[in-house]
């Protein structure tokens, strides 16, 4: 299997790195513009293959897309992280361009790739991509889902005082502040997580889940890659291994939950084809009613972009 990962950026090389020392391709290509750049962190992390014990050969190039050619997956890292004060959504006149050109190469070398976008905003990031390649929408998705599942269960973990590895649990919507996690779907070694924690503190979650991204942009100065990068590196191996794994993924709705045309984070069952299967949840008056929130928002700066690509 290759696997491609575009831009080296603290994301693109952190996937790069889960995908090789996890044995998850036996080839992962990195892509970068900046001169050199893709090619020493490729480099490093063949270096510590004797180390951590891999064979997975990493390659880095200079915006050399032939290299890419042939890839099973490829993860589109592209564009620039945000800075304190900016939100996901102000990146979108920068980002579109980059990942849209990104899209057209990749596509390019690489026609029957499945494509994981991971750039900011990234619902709308999906969609420039999508709307580029051309390709079914079982075929090119976001990752959101399972970082802002992962950070909701840690949060948990933490209050809670058990393992990470113990806490299941769902979120839908946007990659931003109306997201929508889902207490009814949470559970901790199957006890539903209303059972264990007090409604105030699990609201307090819900609240800090939802501004995750920003809480780290503020301690760090830019964006967070750890978690985006092993996030993307588990729908890679979802894909590439057939594990019908039950993930929230950014995807096109098309009449799902009531949404049409719109790419919103759902439930989807992912495996060698990609999105194999949107799951429906039943679900009651006031999650429909943050699902719709959460979709009208993202519709806002979908039709923001329709206006930058019908001016430029
Ligand atoms: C995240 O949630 O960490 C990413 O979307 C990056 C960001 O700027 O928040």
């Amino acid at each position: 299997m290759k696997v491609t990962v575009v831009g080296a950026g603290n994301v693109g090389a952190t996937c790069a790195d889960v995908l090789a020392y996890r044995e998850i391709a036996n080839e992962v290509v990195l892509v970068d513009i900046k001169e050199g750049f893709a090619e020493g962190k490729a480099l490093d992390i063949w270096q510590k293959a004797p180390i951590n014990l891999y064979d997975t050969r990493t390659v880095g190039v200079t915006n050399d897309y032939s290299r890419t050619a042939g890839s099973d997956v490829v993860v589109i890292t592209s564009g620039l992280p945000r800075k304190p004060g900016m939100s996901r959504d102000d990146l979108i006149s920068t980002n579109a361009g980059i990942v849209q050109s990104v899209t057209e190469n990749v596509v390019k070398h690489s026609p029957d790739a499945i494509i994981i976008v991971v750039s900011n905003p990234l619902d709308v990031m999906t969609y420039a991509a999508h709307m580029t390649s051309k390709l079914p929408r079982t075929r090119v998705m976001g990752m959101a889902g399972i970082l802002d599942t992962a950070r909701y269960r840690a949060f948990l973990a933490e209050a809670l005082n058990v393992s990470p590895k113990d806490i299941q649990a769902v979120l839908m919507g946007g990659h931003g502040d109306t997201m929508v996690p889902l207490p009814r779907y949470t559970t901790v070694g199957g006890i539903p997580v209303t059972e264990l924690i007090e409604e105030e503190k699990l609201n307090a979650i819900i609240e800090r889940t939802k501004t995750g991204g920003g809480e780290l942009v503020k301690l760090m100065g830019t964006s967070a890659w750890y978690a985006p990068g092993a996030a993307a590196a588990q729908m890679v191996e979802a894909i590439v291994r057939d594990q019908r794994r039950v993930f929230p993924v950014c995807v096109k709705l098309e009449g799902e939950y009531g949404i049409d045309g719109v790419y919103l984070g759902v439930p989807v069952i992912l495996g060698k084809n990609g999105i194999e299967k949107i799951i429906e949840l039943q679900l009651n008056e006031e999650e429909k009613q943050l699902l719709e929130n959460s979709r009208g928002h993202v519709k806002e700066v979908m039709d923001a972009l329709d206006k930058i690509n019908a001016s430029a």
